[in-house]
C-alpha cells in the first residue's frame, strides 16, 4: 500500500516534471528567436519581382506593408540562414534595408521593409538620360553611407550591385541583400545573367573582384570593387558591365589588368571615373574605404 502510494506519487511527480520540462522546451523553441514568425502571420499580396533565387511579393505583416522574399527550395540551408539572419537583423542604418522577420522553414521567407520604387537597376533603365550628375552622385553617396556602416560593423555584403539597391520615396536609396550571398547555394549546373558557379559557390562574376574569384574569399575590399561597378551602372543608366565581353573574356582579361573605359554616353566626369578606377585597383589594400568614398563623392565635379 505504502509502496504503491509512493510509486503513484513518484509517477505523478515524474509526469509533472517531464510535462514542465516539455513545456519549457517548447516555450524556448518558440521564444528563442522573436524574429522567427509563423507563415500565417504574413499575407502575401502582389508580386514585386523575381530574382535568381525566388519571387518577391508585397505583403502585410502586423497590418504594415512589407516585402516578402521567398526562396526556392534548396537555395540555402535553413540553419545557416537562421544564423546569418541573427547578424543581419542587428544591422540598422537609414541606407540599409531593415530585416523585419524570417520564416526559416522552407520555403524560407525573408520579411523586410518595402521600397515602393523597386530596384535601382530598373529605376535607372527607365530614366536613361533623364537624371543629372547630381542625382547620380546622390545615389552613390547614399549607397556609400550604408556600406560605410557595414564596413564599420566588419560585415561583408558580397553581392553589391544596382539590382540590390532599392529606391524609396523622396530619393531614398537603400542597400539590400547584404550577407545573403554567403549562405546561398545554387545548383552547380544552373547559371543566369549575373551569377556563375566558381568552385562550390556562385558569384556575380562581373561585380566580383578578381582576387575573390581566384581564392573564393571575400573581404570588404571586394565590396569596394563592386561599388566601382555599381558606379558604372549608375553612370550608364543600368548598362551591363563589360558590355562587349562574354564571361570567359571577363574571367581572363580583368585579372590581367583590363578595366572598363570611361562611360561617355551620357557624360561621366573625370572625377567620377577616377573613383571607379580607385575601386578597381588590382591591389585590394590600395582601394579606398567606404568612409573615404563618402567624402570623395561629395567633391565630385561635373
Ligand atoms: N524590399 C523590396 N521592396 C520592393 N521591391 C523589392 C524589394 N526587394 C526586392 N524587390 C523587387 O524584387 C526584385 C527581385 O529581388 P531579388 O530577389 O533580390 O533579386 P535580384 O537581386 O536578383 O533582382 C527586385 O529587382 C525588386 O524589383
Ligand atoms: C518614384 O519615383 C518617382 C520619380 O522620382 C517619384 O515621382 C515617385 O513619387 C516615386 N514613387 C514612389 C511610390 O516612391
Ligand atoms: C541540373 O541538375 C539537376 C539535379 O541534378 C537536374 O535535375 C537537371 O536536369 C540539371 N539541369 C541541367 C540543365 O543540366
Ligand atoms: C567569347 O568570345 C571570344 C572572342 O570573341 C570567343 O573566341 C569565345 O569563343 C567566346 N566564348 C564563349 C564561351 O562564347
Ligand atoms: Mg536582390
Amino acid at each position: 500500500m505504502w509502496i504503491g502510494g509512493c510509486s503513484l506519487c513518484c509517477f505523478l511527480k515524474s509526469t509533472i516534471i517531464s510535462f514542465v520540462l516539455l513545456t519549457l522546451s517548447i516555450m524556448q523553441t518558440v521564444s528563442a528567436d522573436p524574429w522567427e514568425i509563423t507563415r500565417s502571420s504574413i499575407k502575401l499580396g502582389r508580386r514585386l519581382g523575381e530574382g535568381f533565387f525566388g519571387v518577391v511579393y508585397q505583403g502585410l505583416y502586423n497590418n504594415t506593408p512589407v516585402a516578402v522574399k521567398t526562396l526556392r527550395h534548396g537555395t540555402m540551408d535553413p540553419r545557416d540562414f537562421l544564423k546569418e539572419a541573427q547578424i543581419m537583423k542587428t544591422m540598422e542604418h537609414p541606407n540599409l534595408i531593415q530585416l523585419l522577420a524570417v520564416c526559416t522553414e522552407e520555403p524560407i521567407y525573408i520579411i523586410t521593409e518595402l521600397m515602393k520604387n523597386g530596384s535601382l537597376l530598373d529605376y535607372l533603365k527607365v530614366r536613361v538620360g533623364r537624371l543629372h550628375l547630381n542625382d547620380q552622385i546622390e545615389m552613390a553617396a547614399q549607397v556609400a553611407s550604408g556600406m560605410a556602416y557595414l564596413e564599420m560593423k566588419k560585415y561583408i555584403h558580397r553581392d553589391l550591385a544596382a539590382r540590390n539597391v532599392l529606391v524609396g520615396e523622396n530619393n531614398v536609396y537603400k542597400v539590400a541583400d547584404f550577407g545573403l550571398a554567403r549562405v546561398l547555394q545554387a545548383p552547380p549546373n544552373q547559371t543566369n545573367l549575373y551569377y556563375i558557379p566558381v568552385g562550390k559557390a556562385i558569384f556575380p562574376l562581373r561585380w566580383t573582384a578578381p582576387e575573390a574569384i581566384a581564392n573564393e574569399k571575400f573581404t570588404i575590399k571586394c565590396d569596394v570593387w563592386s561599388f566601382g561597378i555599381l558606379l558604372y551602372e549608375i553612370m550608364t543608366f543600368g548598362e551591363m558591365p563589360y558590355p562587349d565581353m562574354n564571361n570567359s573574356q571577363v574571367k581572363q582579361r580583368v585579372p590581367n589588368g583590363y578595366r572598363m573605359p570611361r562611360p561617355v554616353d551620357p557624360y561621366c566626369s573625370q572625377d567620377m571615373y577616377k573613383i571607379m578606377l580607385d575601386c578597381w585597383n588590382g591591389n585590394k589594400n590600395d582601394r579606398p574605404t567606404f568612409e573615404a568614398l563618402k567624402m570623395s563623392l561629395r567633391n565630385v565635379r561635373g
